[in-house]
């Protein structure tokens, strides 16, 4: 049922009108190009085909649809990128679901109503003593306005009264998490005398609400409580502030992450609004993920005690992983940032146009624990340093901070050197503070994933040159998907006895057949088009279709062997057996052959 609406919005929209709406495009032959706005570039390598309404840039190596684009533009979720473009081709959306549909509807509207219904209680009777209490941290009308914060009154059941008065049930109610049910049957209101922040989706809709306690209340209660997981709230998936924050976090390309609520308003406050905070949970990947969909570059304001560094340390390591640039802010006044705006927004201004890196942060933070100019103090130092320095995964930016630390040390490098080996041997697997050895790095594209891009390129759009050019190459394509494209192709040649264009349409309506729209930018059908668009890319600059297709081939083999040779080579170093020996020569005069070639 979405395969049938995507392909009705695809067949509405096409691929160049969707994407200039973004994009300065300038034609290339058949496609159009454009810088791409995914990655910084000064050359365009951003391709749009609307041939196969497909889009992919070979700098970054970014691809899909139109909804992928959309997605990644937007920084949505696919169904939100489908309801905006269903909208703009005037397509109505079927929902597979309706009777959930209805209680999500309903869920929206009983939180909205909740949400306005706090902010009316901030203006009356115990409300005004929140509103005041938000008003001495130094919150301006608007900015409380800006956020539609408001007051739980202290009161078992006001708000179920008020909603079940608007027409919903206690089970409607219920399901929204506003209100808890009670042992002995009935409900009560969750969230009582306390200053609530709504919590809103990326559009800013209302989902749910963090709620602090009254100043002065009872100790034993809780400080914070949070709406439970619902039909449209989910925790783990939700930036508190990024609503509001989104569209200064992609100005400024960068993403400040703050450890409360009240330090993302009062950031606001002090015309800082690239904020966000998560609510009552440690950072999580999806969210982290989010974030990347506006900016690669994340800030982590915490107290730079121990507890706040330990806070943050699984978020950064995720980040990390993720391929994010990770920095730190620290809090130049007062324990945290809504303390600090409080006491002078000037320097919570000047503060996060600083953001430390992350490894300096780590050598200040070090630095000023031990005595550097004491020999057991540059023992502690080195030993802490080194266990995070190993750990980077980048050989320049290892080599890089080892040198710093013996500089600051006034150390020898080889020295500092000796000393790291001695210390990984003693304690093996040594210290995962920053955890960067698990850096999922993001696989590099090596010329040998270039040339089989290329070569499938050319066998799919220049087929009368597969007798002569392609028949030999199951061994040459370690890529599986187009290792497994490649052997469709020729299996159908040699059960056709021939291959043209016709055939290789009805090959690839087989893959788009299978193809799930879900999967785009890692589907059999996307590694198609961009092996295609990858010659397309270009075909201004090559004279010879044919020559460069063969040039193509023979450097791809050559890279495949001289591999063999190399590892053989190695095999011999180390035992020198005959047979070997005669396969090595084999090799070496394949290769010459080529090389002749
Ligand atoms: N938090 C929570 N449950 C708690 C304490 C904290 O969920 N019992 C979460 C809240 O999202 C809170 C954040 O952790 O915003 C930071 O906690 P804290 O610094 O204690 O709260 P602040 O929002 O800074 O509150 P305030 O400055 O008003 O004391
Ligand atoms: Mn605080």
């Amino acid at each position: 049922m979405l395969d049938s609406q995507t392909d009705e919005i695809k067949s509405k929209l096409s691929v160049e009108e969707v994407l200039s709406a973004y994009l300065q495009t300038q034609r290339a032959g058949r496609n159009l190009k454009a810088k791409c706005p995914f990655h910084n570039e000064k050359t365009p390598s951003f391709m749009i085909s609307p041939e196969r309404q497909s889009w992919h840039c070979f700098g970054c190596n970014e691809g899909g649809d139109i909804f992928t684009f959309i997605m990644k533009i937007e920084g949505i979720e696919f169904y939100d990128a489908l309801k905006l473009l269903a909208q703009r081709a005037g397509v109505q959306i079927k929902s597979h679901n309706p009777e959930n549909d209805g209680k999500k509807r309903n869920v929206f509207e009983i939180v909205e109503m909740s949400r306005k219904f706090f902010q009316e209680c901030l203006k009356i009777k115990n409300g005004k003593l929140a509103l005041r209490y938000l008003q001495d941290r130094g919150l301006t009308t608007d900015v409380i306005e800006k956020f539609e914060l408001g007051y739980a009154p202290d009161s078992w059941d006001l708000l179920s009264k008020f909603l079940k008065s608007k027409g919903y049930s206690e089970t409607d109610i219920a399901i929204t998490g506003m209100t808890v049910k009670k042992d002995q049957g009935g409900y009560y209101d969750r969230f009582r005398n306390r200053i609530m922040f709504p919590i809103n989706n990326i559009g800013g809709q209302t989902i749910g609400y963090s709620s602090r306690v009254m100043p002065g209340s009872n100790e034993s209660q809780a400080k914070y409580i949070n709406t439970p997981e619902t039909l449209i709230y989910n925790k783990s998936k939700v930036l508190y502030g990024l609503d509001k924050a989104k569209s200064a976090i992609r100005q400024k390309d960068l993403c400040i992450m703050v450890e409360g609520n009240m330090d993302v308003v009062a950031s606001f406050q002090a015309k800082v609004e690239n904020v966000v905070a998560t609510s009552g949970t440690a950072l999580t990947l999806d969210q982290i993920r989010i974030i990347k969909r506006y900016t690669k570059n994340i800030a982590f304001s915490f107290d730079t005690d121990s507890a706040g560094i330990k806070a943050a340390n699984r978020g950064i390591e995720m980040a990390l992983a993720e391929d994010m640039n990770v920095s730190v802010i620290a809090i130049p006044e007062g324990k945290d940032p809504a303390d600090c705006v409080k006491k002078n927004p000037e320097l919570w201004e000047k503060a996060v146009q600083n953001p430390k890196l992350i490894m300096e942060f780590y050598f200040d933070s070090v630095f000023s624990k031990y005595d550097c100019d004491h020999i057991d103090g540059k023992k502690k130092i080195a030993e802490e340093l080194l266990g995070i320095i190993g750990n980077i995964s980048n050989d320049i930016d290892r080599g890089y901070y080892r040198n710093m630390l013996s500089d600051k040390l006034e150390l020898d490098e080889k020295i500092i050197f000796e000393y790291e080996n001695k210390i990984k041997r003693e304690k093996s697997g040594f210290v995962e503070r920053i955890g960067t050895n698990n850096i999922a790095k993001k696989r590099m594209i090596t010329r040998e994933d270039q040339l089989q891009q290329r070569i499938l390129g050319f066998i799919i759009l220049y087929p009368q040159f597969f007798q002569d050019l392609f028949l030999d190459l199951e061994d040459y394509l370690p890529d599986d998907r187009i290792n497994g494209i490649y052997s469709d192709i020729k299996n159908l040649y040699q059960k056709e006895g021939k291959i043209n264009d016709e055939l290789i349409g009805d090959i690839k309506n087989k893959i788009a057949a299978k193809s799930s729209i879900q999967d785009q930018g890692s589907s059999i059908l996307h590694i198609w088009n961009v092996a295609a668009l990858a010659v397309e890319k270009n075909i201004d600059e090559i004279g010879d279709m044919r020559k460069e297709a063969k040039t193509c081939v023979v450097n791809l083999k050559k890279i495949r062997l001289k591999k063999e040779v190399k590892e053989l080579e190695i095999k011999m170093k180390n035992d020198a057996i005959n047979e070997d020996i005669e396969k090595f020569d084999k090799l070496y005069k394949e290769l010459n052959d080529l090389e002749n070639k």
